[in-house]
């Protein structure tokens, strides 16, 4: 059987999605069945708190065994490159392999199914799927049409943000990206809109999807720009009832106010709880 990796959200078809959605919606109401012979491996090249560990929390709770590679006990402590290693991970033959990696994935010819946890500024198709599937749960709908999302921080350097341009475009959203030119792709990810200020947004908003400085890929001045910080005063500058999330990590006092994470507009740990459903969701998708 051919396996199915899911390196991108276009690896998925709107029907793929359909499905997708539908299962999460299931495990959350009817719960885990431990229904496969198998094991899922995890391979972080990056750090890691909510990704990993909901890929590994949805793989027991569906019965398969969890592999964790650790990269400071590994042999590329003795020089072994990453694609090297990764080479290494598949030809051990784990079921399914998660990896994240600094630079982009690329599809092989091996038996495992390869999900990306996150590769460099490229994408992030898991946690586009559950920031997606936690919008659609909380506006009670089947697609986001009419709906308008705003995207703001380091836009630049960010995966999830490419991702769910990619799928929320899909769902049919309106989307604005608000960011200081410095931290704005040169070329347009999908979006319908482009800010550099909240005064010049006009819009209410549905949403608003927080991102942090991503420090570690900037060379060079590292301070978050305290014009583009969700406060509770920007936050009522975007409607009525804004949603507001962000992926995480959250750095407190730079891209978001603890009063507005701790809000009762913040869906941010109802992210963190979807992760785990939609990650087993991708687990049945890529063995059945
Ligand atoms: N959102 C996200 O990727 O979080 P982690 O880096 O903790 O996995």
């Amino acid at each position: 059987m051919a396996s199915k990796s899911i390196l991108s959200v276009d690896d998925l078809s709107d029907g793929d999605l359909d499905r997708l959605f539908c299962e999460t919606r299931r495990l959350k109401a009817s719960g885990y069945k431990k229904k496969w012979d198998a094991v899922l491996m995890t391979a972080f090249f990056e750090p890691s708190t909510r990704t990993r560990l909901s890929f590994e929390m949805a793989a027991h709770r569906l019965g398969l065994r969890v592999s964790t590679f650790d990269q400071s006990s590994s042999s590329m402590l003795k020089g072994e490159g990453i694609l090297e290693t990764i080479a290494n991970l598949q030809a051990l033959g784990p079921d399914i392999l998660v990896i994240r990696s600094k630079i982009p994935l690329v599809k092989t010819a091996q038996k495992s199914s390869v999900i990306n946890g996150g590769d460099g500024t490229n994408e992030h198709p898991s946690q586009a799927l559950l920031d997606c599937f936690t919008l659609l749960e909380h506006f009670n709908a089947d697609d986001l049409s009419g709906k308008n999302i705003l995207f703001m921080g380091d836009i630049i350097h960010s995966r999830v943000a490419k991702s769910n341009i990619k799928l929320l475009k899909r769902l049919k959203a309106h989307i604005t990206l608000l960011s200081p030119s410095q931290l704005m792709p040169e070329l347009s990810l999908g979006e319908d809109e482009r800010a550099h200020s909240f005064a010049e947004l006009s819009k209410d908003y549905s949403a608003i999807m927080c991102l942090r400085l991503q420090k570690e890929r900037i060379e060079g001045a590292k301070s978050y720009p305290a014009d583009f910080s969700l406060n509770l005063k920007n936050l009522e500058k975007l409607g009525q009832n804004c949603a507001v999330l962000h992926p995480g990590p959250m750095n407190i006092g730079e891209e978001i106010a603890l009063e507005v994470a701790n809000s009762p507009q913040s869906l941010i740990y109802r992210q963190v709880e979807n992760g785990v459903p939609m990650r087993a969701a991708l687990i049945n998708h890529c063995l059945s």
